[in-house]
C-alpha cells in the first residue's frame, strides 16, 4: 500500500481471502480498481493482495471479523482514508452449514444470520454515504445464492439468510436507483470453493469462482441507464446427479 491516487476507482470486497471473493477482487484489479480486502485470515488476504497488485491495483488487506460492528466500521473508514474514496461494495463474506430445522443449534443460526445477512446490511449502510458522494455512480453487489431464490432442505438458516439478502438488495436498489447506484444480487448454485469441497457433490460440474466474477464484471460494465438487479447462475449439469 502506497500513496493515495484519487483518479482510480475503489472497491471494498468482503470475504476476499479465498474462493469467490478472491476471484472478484482479481476481476476488479483487471478492471482498474484499487481494492480493500476484508477477511479474518491475514495470510489468505496477503495472497489475494499480491495477486491484485500483480494486475496493477493497489490492495489494502484488512484483517477483521465482519460480524463485529466496530471492526466493520473501522474497516470501511480505513478503506476511505487509505484508498481515498469508495465506489463499489461487494458483500460476499459468508458461511454455510448443514442441519435439520428440528435439531439445529439456535446459536449457530444466530451466527449465520449475523454473518450472511446482518453484516452485509451493516456494510451497505456504512458504505452507501461514501458511494453516494461519488460523482460517477457506483454499485453494491451481493453474493446471494440459489438458496436465496428457492428453499433447500437441511439449510434453514442459510436459506433464510440468502432470501433476506435478495430482499434487502431489491429494497436498496429502490432507495438509490435515482441516484445512479447499481445494486445486484448474484445467485449462484454450487461453486467449487472451500465451502463445497467436502459436501459430496461432483466438483467437476460446479460453477467456478471466476464464473461468478464474470457475472459481477458484466453487471459493473452495463451502461448507466440499465441495472441487472438479479443474476442467477446454475451449473449446466447438476452436481448432485451421478
Ligand atoms: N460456494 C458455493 O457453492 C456458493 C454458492 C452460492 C453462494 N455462495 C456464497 O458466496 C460467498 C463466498 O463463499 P465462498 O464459497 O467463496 O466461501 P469461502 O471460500 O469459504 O470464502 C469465504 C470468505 O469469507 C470470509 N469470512 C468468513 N467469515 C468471516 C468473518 N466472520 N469475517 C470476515 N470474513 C469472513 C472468509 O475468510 P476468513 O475465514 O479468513 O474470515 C473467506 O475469505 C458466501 O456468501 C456464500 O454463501 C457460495
Amino acid at each position: 500500500m502506497t500513496a493515495v491516487n484519487n483518479q482510480r476507482r475503489v472497491a471494498f470486497v468482503t470475504g476476499a481471502g479465498r474462493g469467490i471473493g478472491r476471484a472478484i477482487a482479481r476481476m476488479l484489479a483487471e478492471e482498474g480498481y484499487d481494492i480493500a480486502l476484508l477477511a479474518r485470515s491475514a495470510g489468505e488476504l496477503s495472497q489475494t493482495a499480491r495477486e491484485c497488485e500483480a494486475l496493477g491495483a493497489r490492495a489494502l488487506p484488512i484483517s477483521s471479523d465482519i460480524t463485529d460492528p466496530v471492526q466493520l466500521d473501522q474497516a470501511i473508514e480505513q478503506c476511505v482514508r487509505d484508498l481515498g474514496s469508495l465506489h463499489v461494495l461487494v458483500n460476499n463474506a459468508g458461511a454455510f452449514h448443514w442441519g435439520s430445522a428440528d435439531t439445529a443449534d439456535p446459536d449457530a443460526w444466530d451466527h449465520l444470520i449475523d454473518l450472511n445477512l446482518k453484516s452485509s446490511m451493516r456494510a451497505t449502510r456504512l458504505a452507501l454515504p461514501h458511494i453516494l458522494a461519488g460523482e460517477e455512480g457506483g454499485a453494491v453487489l451481493f453474493i446471494a445464492s440459489m438458496a436465496g431464490r428457492i428453499a433447500f432442505g437441511m439449510n434453514a438458516a442459510y436459506v433464510a439468510s440468502k432470501h433476506g439478502i435478495v430482499g434487502f438488495a431489491g429494497s436498496v436498489f429502490q432507495d438509490v436507483r435515482e441516484r445512479g447506484i447499481k445494486v445486484c444480487a448474484i445467485c449462484p448454485g454450487l461453486v467449487e470453493t472451500s465451502i463445497t469441497d467436502d459436501i459430496g457433490a461432483d466438483l467437476a460440474k460446479m460453477i467456478q469462482p471466476e464464473d461468478v466474477a464474470e457475472a459481477a464484471r458484466y453487471m459493473l460494465r452495463t451502461p448507466s441507464h440499465v441495472c441487472p438487479t438479479e443474476i442467477i447462475l446454475q451449473p449446466q449439469r447438476a452436481p448432485w446427479e451421478k
